[in-house]
Order: structure tokens, then sequence, then C-alpha cells
């Protein structure tokens, strides 16, 4: 019979409490846009008891881990979420049947060796958040913030999305018996993100605007209707989204890697990650941070402005323009926060070509693993930390793959078909992407044309190698 673990023994439930990431102001409640109501800024969840938890560290980390672990042989199903069974880091719940799961988290961590050898560095691996439930990391923190929807007793939740939030949160709305509406940018988000909202029953508007505007117009809207907001503004998202941080130090043995890169939109899953990193390295889990690295699409690039051009101060935000529809964002809500995250762990900010993404996702793709383009501008961006020589050769390195493959196959058709950039590419460009397409072959139905085929194959193999 496997152990059957609710909490750990001689934990406290962690009470939480809101707090202002400009001027601090502690509050018990939050506002429905989630906005400080003295300034304005965005809110933080807080955990008090961990202060009274630091002087046991050396016990924690033991009695912690090995509940975290034993709670993956359980049957209870908030033990088998990847979120949940963390649960004494995340704002504790009354009884573990409150929780929306659909068993999310647990992804695995895959070596790269291919692109470990493109890069020139010799530890890579990926961290594959595209095999959640509906195939983004969003779950993480959809089954935390449906959750809190749920219990603050919402009939309705909403978000603006460019498509995998809006899947995400569709799925647990329909799982928790809450309605949900979608806000989501006409033409500019992929037909199969749009797909899954429609069958888990939300609302599905298509605005004639942008990502920004749709998010604009949701703040309004949350402070006119009984609505709750699931954007990862909402900061009960970003506590789940922070245990995918946990859950790689576990699998790496609470060894930190080096370096982790992650895309960069609207910049939540950057601060949540490196918001675990520090309450991890505060309560003894790690000896030292990684270096938490933020990639953005050169025609998406406002954190890397704003970095650049105004020193982290206040925000440049841009008219975002990239074939990576997911992270097609010129206005990002939570840019405080991942400023605050990359200065804390020492990481950079850059920005990548729309070249270089397809490149970059062909090569993922090719090593059996496979992402949405989005998720591939780390690796593209790993290219170029080790050109600058903020990666060194000998570092290890772990890549968050946001999204799944099958999240925008347009994007991949076009690519192998050769047709993703209609005013073509210089002939650079073109060297590096032509031996990464494998296009479709439209052949008669007979014998000789498929073994023909195959010596083809075969022939233009051996050139190649
Ligand atoms: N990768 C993927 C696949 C995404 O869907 C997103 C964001 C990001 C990266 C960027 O993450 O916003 O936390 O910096 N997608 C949102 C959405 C905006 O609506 O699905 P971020």
């Amino acid at each position: 019979m496997p152990p059957f673990t609710t909490s750990a023994p001689g934990v406290r439930p962690s009470t939480f409490r809101f707090r202002c990431i400009a001027c601090g102001d502690l509050s018990d409640r939050a506002a429905q846009n989630f906005r400080c109501s003295h300034c304005g800024d965005l809110l933080e969840i807080i955990y008090p008891s961990f202060k009274d938890a630091v002087p046991h560290e050396a016990n924690l980390k033991s009695i912690w881990t090995s509940t975290w672990k034993d709670r993956r042989l359980s049957q209870s199903p908030i033990d088998q979420s990847g979120v949940w069974r963390f649960r004494e880091l995340l704002p504790s719940l009354d009884n573990n049947d409150q929780a929306i799961t659909l068993r999310e988290g647990n992804t695995p961590l895959y070596d790269l060796p291919h692109c470990a050898r493109i890069t020139g560095v010799t530890r890579l691996s990926a961290k594959h958040q595209g095999l959640n439930p509906t195939g983004s990391f969003k779950d993480a923190g959809m089954t935390v913030a449906a959750t809190f929807a749920r219990l603050a007793g919402f009939r309705w939740v909403a978000c603006a999305s460019t498509g995998n939030t809006s899947a995400s949160m569709a799925a647990y709305a329909a799982r928790g018996g809450m309605r949900s509406l979608v806000l989501v940018p006409e033409g500019k988000i992929s037909w199969s993100k749009l797909s899954q909202s429609l069958d888990y029953g939300a609302v599905t508007c298509q605005l004639r605007t942008d990502f920004d505007g749709c998010l604009r117009l949701l703040q309004e809207l949350v402070l006119r209707a009984p609505v709750y907001q699931l954007n990862s503004i909402n900061p009960f998202r970003l506590e789940g989204q922070k245990t995918l941080a946990l859950e790689l130090l576990e699998q790496l043995d609470w060894q930190p890697p080096d370096h982790i890169i992650v895309p960069g939109g609207n910049l939540g899953n950057s601060s949540a990650i490196g918001k675990a990193l520090l309450e991890m390295r505060e309560l003894g889990l790690i000896p030292r941070l990684p270096k938490l690295s933020v990639i953005q699409a050169e025609g998406a690039n406002a954190l890397v402005r704003t970095l650049r051009e105004a020193g982290g101060k206040c925000l440049v935000n841009v008219q975002a323009e990239t074939r990576a529809t997911a992270i097609r964002i010129g206005n990002p809500a939570s840019w405080r926060k991942a400023v605050h995250v990359l200065e804390a762990t020492g990481g950079a900010c850059e920005q990548v070509s729309e070249v270089a993404i397809a490149q970059a996702k062909a090569e993922i793709g090719a090593e059996g693993i496979g992402c949405e383009p989005a998720s591939a501008v780390t690796l593209a961006g790993l290219k170029k930390l080790v050109k600058q020589g903020f990666v060194k050769p000998e570092e290890s390195v772990v890549l968050v793959l946001t999204g799944n493959l099958l999240k925008d196959p347009d994007f991949t058709m076009e690519f192998h078909r050769g047709d993703l950039f209609k005013d073509g590419v210089d002939e650079k460009a073109s060297s590096a992407l032509s031996p990464l397409r494998h296009p479709p072959i439209i052949l008669d139905a007979t014998l000789d044309a498929v073994i023909r085929t195959l010596e083809q194959a075969e022939k233009g193999q051996a050139e190649k190698s």
C-alpha cells in the first residue's frame, strides 16, 4: 500500500498576506483587480510563517523534501498534483478536497545533448511545462488561482490571453463548476489554443485589439462585474507557477543549476520562478541562487528596452509583433516583479530574432522534444548568452519550455513548407534553416515511389554528415 500523506509533520499551514510590491502595504484581502488600494501597483503573496520556519531549516528541509517525494506515491488527487504536493509553500486550504486539480505539474526534465552541442555548453536540459494537462505552464498557476476563485464564491472567472491562459482557465473553471469568460485578440492567437477554450465551454470573445487591449478591458470589467480575474496579475497564479522551480530543484536533488532561462511575455512566469528561488534560499532548501534570465522576441521586447533605456525604473512599452504569438505582448503587467528577480538572481535579459526563434524551435523538435515558438526563444537566447560570455561552456543550464509543440501547428507547417517568412530571408538565414526543414512529400501510392523517397532521404542524410 503506498503511503498516504497529507501534511508534513510539525509544519503549520502556510497562512498568507498580500503585500504591494511598490509601497509595501500589507493586507489580508485583495481588491477585485488585485491592485494595491493605496498606490495601484501589483500585489504579491507573502508567508509570515516562513520566519518561524527558518530557525528549523535543517530539519525542515529533510521533512519537507521527503514528504513532497512520498506524495507522488499517494492516490489522493491533491497529492498527485505536482503543484499541491508542495503545498507547505502555497496558500493553505482548509481541506484537501477544495483543490481543483487536473493532476498538473510533475513534468519531465529532459537532457538536450544535440542542442548542447549546437550552443557549446556541456550540460543543457529542458523542463517541459508543455506536458501539462492543457499543454502549457499555465496549468500550474491555474489550479491554485481557480481554487481560490471558487473559495471566494465566484461563479464567473475571466482572463485576457494570447491563448494558453484562456485554454487553461476554461479547463479549470469547467472542472470547478464555474463559468469562464475569455478575451483574446482577434486573429492573433493560434486555432489550437482557441479551440481548447471552446471545447471547455468558455464564453470566448475575439476582440478587435491586441493582448494589451484585452487586458486593459478586463481590468475595468472586474471592477464593474462579479467576475474573478485569472490573469497573472492575480498573485495566486504566481504561487502555483512557483512550483515549477521547486519541482526542478527536486529533480536536480536540490543542487541549483547555474542558469535557468525562461521566455518573457507578460512576465508572470519569470516573476514566479524568481520568487520560488528566493523563498527556497530563505528557507535553506538551496544553498545558492541560479541566475534567472529572461528572453523576449525582438518584436515584443518591452523588458529588454525597459532595462536598457530606463535602467529598469519605468516601463518602456512597445507595439508588439512576433510570430511567437504567445508572447506578443507590448505592455507586460509584471515588469516590476521581473526586474526585481533579474536583479536578485543576477540574470540577463535578451531579445532574439524571428529567424532565430524558428531555427531554435526546429532544433528542439529535432531532439524529439518539440515546443511552441514562444518556448524556443530560450534556446535562441542561450546561443546569444554563450556568445556574450554570460553563460560559460562548463555551466549547467535549464531551459523552461512553456508550451507544447501542438499548440501552434500553423507555425510548424509553414516553417517546414518554407513559407513562414513571407518576405523571404537572407542567404545566411536560409542556409541555417534549410537543413532543418522536413516538408511533407506527396507521392503516388506505389511501393517504388516510397522506396525511392527512402533512398533519397538516406542519401541526403549521408551528404549532411
Ligand atoms: N510561453 C508561452 C507558451 C506562453 O503562453 C506565455 C504567455 C509565455 C511564454 C510568457 O509567459 O506571460 O508569464 O511572461 N502566455 C500568456 C497567455 C500571456 O495569455 O497565454 P509570461
